[in-house]
């Protein structure tokens, strides 16, 4: 086994926003196409790890934490409990010669840099840092009540981002489509970009906002129930009013494994064998139902101290 191309990343992954699917999905790209071993292996902190190290708590829970970072289609392996200060006999045992890390300092409970020892072994690979997103910047949106009145603005730096979080698994070949409902009214076109029928596809529409694992459990189980060669379609509403923009909504469905295609603010429902809407009751009745925006924001006005 080669150990090159078995990387670590590691992190506290609180809310998994797409910021750190981008470092996830960066993370991936630095194993060369079509490496047979390529392995990226996801370290998430437990509560207690963060709560000695960084004094606060992370808003989601580890299990919580946990199903999602697994949920993320470039992550071959998630691993629980992985140390805040990143071990390299950890990285050994699970056969990882390297860990990556965005281009910022994360420090432990006495201010040093958590990669230092892993830096001076040359074991430490750098990726850059989604610009715009934290799980702060969320909080903060969240504790002033700031609500996007943004429509989707499709520019180029928008199909860039979009282009790059519709790959699959490998980080590198196309997996996913994007279609904007305005212009490609629905079925057709999605039918087209898969040559299947309409009793192949399974539709699913909502905000999508804050996605969580609550949400992650419905598409779950829509793809489950309907057999690995069903594609999911989601369809994202542009609706102003929510925390996150448009863009960051499409972002964070992307990068979630059982996605296959995305309709932008659907005029028209594809023709499909089944369709949905996210939170239906029979859909929400998962480990997770008990999550939604209303529950995040109670938790943080709760622990407001910390923020
Ligand atoms: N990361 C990133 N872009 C962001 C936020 C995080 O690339 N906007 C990367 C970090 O550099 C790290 C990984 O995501 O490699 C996991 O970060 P994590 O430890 O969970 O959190 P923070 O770096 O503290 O980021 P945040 O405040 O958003 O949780």
């Amino acid at each position: 086994m080669d150990d090159r191309n078995r990387l670590w990343i590691d992190g506290c992954f609180d809310f998994t926003h797409y910021g750190h699917a981008g470092a996830i999905l960066q993370a991936r790209r630095l194993i060369p196409k079509g490496t047979k071993e390529g392995a990226l292996l996801c370290g998430v902190h437990n509560d207690a790890e963060i709560h000695f190290n960084k004094g606060g708590r992370p808003v989601m829970t580890e299990c919580e934490r946990y199903e999602h970072t697994r949920s993320n289609k470039w992550c071959t392996e998630m691993i629980e409990d992985a140390p805040y200060v990143t071990q390299p006999d950890v990285l050994d045992a699970h056969h990882c010669r390297y860990v990556v890390h965005g281009d910022d300092i994360t420090t432990d409970a006495n201010g040093n840099d958590c990669y230092q020892q892993m830096k001076d072994m040359g074991r430490f690979l750098v990726v850059k840092r989604t610009e715009g997103v934290s799980t702060t910047d969320i909080i903060h949106r969240i504790l002033t009540n700031t609500k996007t009145t943004e429509s989707l603005k499709v520019g180029r730096r928008e199909i860039e981002a979009l282009n790059k979080f519709a790959t699959g698994p490998d980080g590198h070949s196309p997996w996913c489509y994007v279609f904007e409902g305005k212009i490609a009214s629905g079925a057709a076109i999605v039918h087209g970009a898969f040559e299947l029928s309409p009793q192949d596809m399974v539709y699913i529409e909502g905000d999508f906002d804050l996605f969580h694992i609550g949400h992650i459990e419905q598409l779950a189980k829509l793809r489950q129930a309907n057999g690995p060669g069903t594609r999911l379609v989601v369809g994202i509403k542009t609706t102003a009013g929510c925390l996150m923009t448009p863009l960051e909504r499409v972002l964070s469905v992307l990068s979630c494994r059982h996605v296959d295609a995305i309709v932008i603010e659907p005029t028209v429902k594809p023709d499909v064998r089944q369709s949905w809407k996210l939170d239906d009751p029979a859909l929400k009745n998962g480990k997770f139902a008990y999550l939604d925006t209303s529950v995040i924001v109670n938790r943080i006005l709760a622990e407001r101290a910390h923020y």
